[in-house]
This record gives structure tokens, sequence and C-alpha cells, in this order.
């Protein structure tokens, strides 16, 4: 006598049992919240690049962190916004205590000491030709970049940052930060570099809305070639050798293997972001349709989630949090 067929369906039949079986939750604590910090007082200026995000400044970042932390999430992310009055090929405004990102870092920590605060960290927000490093006879120098940063780390650890994210794929950038902020005595401040970062057109929007984009574009000799998942393996062992606390994988969306494959051999926690390309990609066909938005934004969350993911950044996570369960 033949055995009916497998009837996988059996535990699909009710949402209570598709809860039951759910293997991938998403939930408001995986999400990190981008901000983009402007200079001045107070300033609440939609990006137009990035649909739904705002420049701020003053006493808006006080009134997004209390929404922030209302929803739910844990965690922003601080990106800045100078003037290019203030830019210049030594990336000097970097480690300026006082700067604009640390003016808003102690805003936010001031208003809302829970809320962690992790400050991307990367030259191209302060040099005038727009690199993401300084430059020495048209190249970008490794080991001259990494002493800025080293500084300028300590600058936003000082200013406040729980976390920094050191996003220019600099070589030694880790071991150097570790080592500056603990002579500093700021040991407790975390590391999440941007190791697996891929060189990528998806980051447009972002561009644009941080006034960062170079003249002509170096990052593919930083940044990782979008072929080559296992020297981004090895990038993150590197960092995770070098002292990372969490580690980064860039664009998440187009890296799922490099997250599945990261998953089981990485040890700590794995941060996936979802990038700022897709976010308009997903704007632009969702139109005004709220509800279609929301569904098809929780479906690549999970998706990043289930590659392997623990955390994702996401220009949707303010928004997205209310609706999850
Ligand atoms: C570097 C940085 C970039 C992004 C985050 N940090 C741009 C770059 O490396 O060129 C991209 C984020 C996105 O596209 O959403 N400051
Ligand atoms: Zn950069």
């Amino acid at each position: 006598m033949s055995l009916d067929p497998t009837r996988l369906r059996r535990l699909r039949r009710t949402s209570a049992l598709r809860a039951m079986v759910n293997e991938t939750a998403l939930r408001p604590t995986d999400l990190i919240m981008p901000i983009f910090a402007g200079t001045g007082g107070d300033r609440r200026e939609p990006l137009a690049a990035i649909p739904g995000v705002n420049l701020l400044a003053g006493a808006s970042l006080e009134r997004e962190a209390d929404a922030i932390v209302r929803v739910g999430v844990p965690a922003v992310l601080v990106f800045g916004v100078l003037d290019e009055g203030s830019k210049d090929a030594a990336a000097s405004e970097a480690v300026r205590p006082g700067n604009a990102v640390c003016e808003a870092i102690g805003r936010i920590k001031n208003q809302r000491p829970e809320l962690m605060v992790i400050a991307d960290l990367c030259l191209c927000e302060y040099t005038d030709h727009r690199h993401c490093g300084i430059l020495r006879e048209g190249r970008i120098d490794n080991d001259a970049t990494v002493a800025v940063l080293a500084e300028a780390a300590v600058v936003l650890a000082r200013a406040g940052a729980d976390i920094i994210a050191p996003s220019g794929v600099m070589d030694g950038v880790v071991a150097a930060l570790r080592r500056a902020l603990d002579a500093a005595g700021l040991s407790d401040v975390a590391l999440m570099p941007y190791s697996a970062k891929f060189a990528s057109g998806f980051y447009g929007p972002f561009k644009a809305a941080s006034q960062s984009t170079p003249q002509e574009s170096r990052h593919a000799t930083h940044q990782i070639q979008v072929g080559n998942s296992r020297e981004a393996l090895r990038k993150i062992a590197v960092d995770v050798e070098e002292g990372a606390d969490l580690v980064i994988v860039k664009p998440a969306l187009t890296s799922l293997d490099v997250l599945a494959l990261a998953r089981d051999t990485v040890p700590v926690p794995l941060v996936g972001y979802d990038v700022s390309g897709f976010h308009a990609m997903l704007a632009h066909h969702c139109g005004t349709d709220a509800a279609l938005r929301r569904r098809l934004t929780c479906e690549l969350l999970t998706c990043i989630r289930r590659a392997g993911a623990k955390l994702i950044i996401t220009y949707s996570a303010k928004d997205i949090a209310p609706h999850l369960e």
C-alpha cells in the first residue's frame, strides 16, 4: 500500500501555523536607521535622491531621535553633509572636534542616551575632491588616509558615538582605529567596518544626497569588485582578526551569497546594508501605494535576514518598524 504524497501544505493552512513554523523573524530591533546630518540651525529638508529621508540639523535631529526610539529601532547610522567651504584636500574638518557630525551625535545622545549612535566614517564627506582618502600623486594613499581616520574616530567617539563604522575599505583601518580608541581610553567604543563593500553603482542616490560624488571615481581601487565573493570573505576575515566587533556586507541584496557563506564561518554579527539604489527603485516602483511598498520592503528585508544578516541598515527602518509584529 502506497503512502499519500507528502503534505507540506499542512503547516501552511492557518496564519497561526505559519507563524509557528516561521524561520525568519523581522523585528524593529534588527534595524538601523540612517541619518543625514547637515550644518547650521534647525533643518528638515527632503533629500530628493532618497525618497522619504530628510537632511536634518539642530532640533530636528532631536525630534527624529524621539521618533526612531518610539518605533523601537535601537540604532542610527549618522552621515555628515558638510558645506563645500569646509572641505579641503586634507579632510581637516573630519578631525575637528565640534564639527557638524559631532554636534549631531551630541544632540542625539543628549536627547536619547539609549539610542545607539553609529558614526559612518569616510573622508569623501570631508575632502574637496570628494575621494574617500588622502591623495598622493593622484592615488588614494592608504596609510595617510588611515592616519586621518584614526584621529577622526577618536573625535567622533568623544562626541558620543557608540560604534564607529569605517566605510572606505582601507587596509589596516580596523587595527589602527582600535589602537587609537584604546589609547584614548575609549575601549568601550565598538567597530563596525564595511568589510564586504563592493564597488557598486547602487550607491548613486546616496552619493548625490551626501554631495560626495568625485569627478572621476577611484572606488574600484579600494572597494571590492562585484564578481569577487572569495575576496569579500577574505576582507571580512582580516577585519575580524584586526578587531571588528560587527561587519557590514553591502549592497545586501546583491550579496546574499556572501551573507550565506559568512553566516556559518564569521564569528561576529553580520550587518546587511539595504542601499540607496534599491530604496529608490522600490519607491519608484510603488509610487503612492504605501501598502505595496510595505509588503515589498518586508519581503526584501526578510530575505536579507534569511541569507544571514543579523542586522539591516535600511532607509525604511523608521517607516516599516511599526508594521512588524
Ligand atoms: C561612504 C558610504 C557610502 C555609502 C555608505 N557609506 C558611499 C560610498 O562608499 O561611495 C552608500 C550607502 C548607500 O548607497 O545607501 N561614506
Ligand atoms: Zn567614501
